[in-house]
């Protein structure tokens, strides 16, 4: 694991929080998330919806829900202990779920190095105790939300995404938004 940038508890909190809303997600470089950042404003402009905003841009791979902080660690060795490999992505098809007013972006094809790792995720998170849903994996970029005209699906010119960090990250919801701290990182190799 590449150095985390340690929690930081929000200022004029009156109480060291005990619990934390945690994620493990991919999470692209600036280049790639300065893309789709521009599609986001498009999709959210043509769906009278919310853009998410640039910090924002992930893919999300398991979702924790709150948890407890001392379980950060043990959340850590979990992200140490998957193989450490990334896979090049191409997003290339919009979409919305029309029942929450998400409009997003998704591969096509899933990698099957992208596919272990989720697998692998999951299955060692539920080994550890941690509560996660059974939803079946629609790897996705949310780019707007509260969308009123959601579009329908469609394919799009595709944003290439050579996936090589991994991130555990909280998420902190404030009056304007939640806000996103990295808690654990890992670099991923391309397959062989
Ligand atoms: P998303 O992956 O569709 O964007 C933090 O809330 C992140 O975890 C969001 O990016 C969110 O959706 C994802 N997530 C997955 N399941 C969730 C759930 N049940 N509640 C809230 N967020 C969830």
């Amino acid at each position: 694991m590449t150095e985390p940038t340690e929690y930081q508890f929000s200022e004029g909190a009156s109480q060291t929080p005990d619990r934390i809303r945690a994620f493990f997600a991919l999470v692209p470089e600036d280049s790639v998330r300065l893309q789709f950042l521009a599609l986001a404003r498009d999709v959210a402009r043509r769906s009278r919806g919310r853009s998410i905003s640039g910090e924002h841009v992930h893919l999300t791979l398991a979702f924790l829900g709150d948890v407890p902080v001392e379980s950060l660690g043990r959340l850590r060795a979990i992200g140490d202990a998957m193989p450490q490999v990334g896979a090049p992505l191409a997003f290339d098809t919009l979409g919305a779920w029309r029942a929450s007013g998400v409009a997003w972006v998704a591969p096509s094809v899933l990698p099957p190095t992208l596919a272990a790792l989720h697998a692998g995720l999951h299955t060692a998170l539920i080994e550890g105790g941690f509560a996660l849903e059974s939803r079946p994996f629609r790897p996705h970029v949310t780019l707007a939300r509260r969308c009123v005209q959601p579009h329908p699906r469609q394919q799009s010119a595709p944003i290439h995404w050579s996936v090589r960090r991994m991130c555990l990250i909280g998420s902190e919801l404030r009056a304007e938004g939640p806000v996103h701290t990295t808690l654990g990182e890992w670099a991923l190799g391309m397959p062989a």
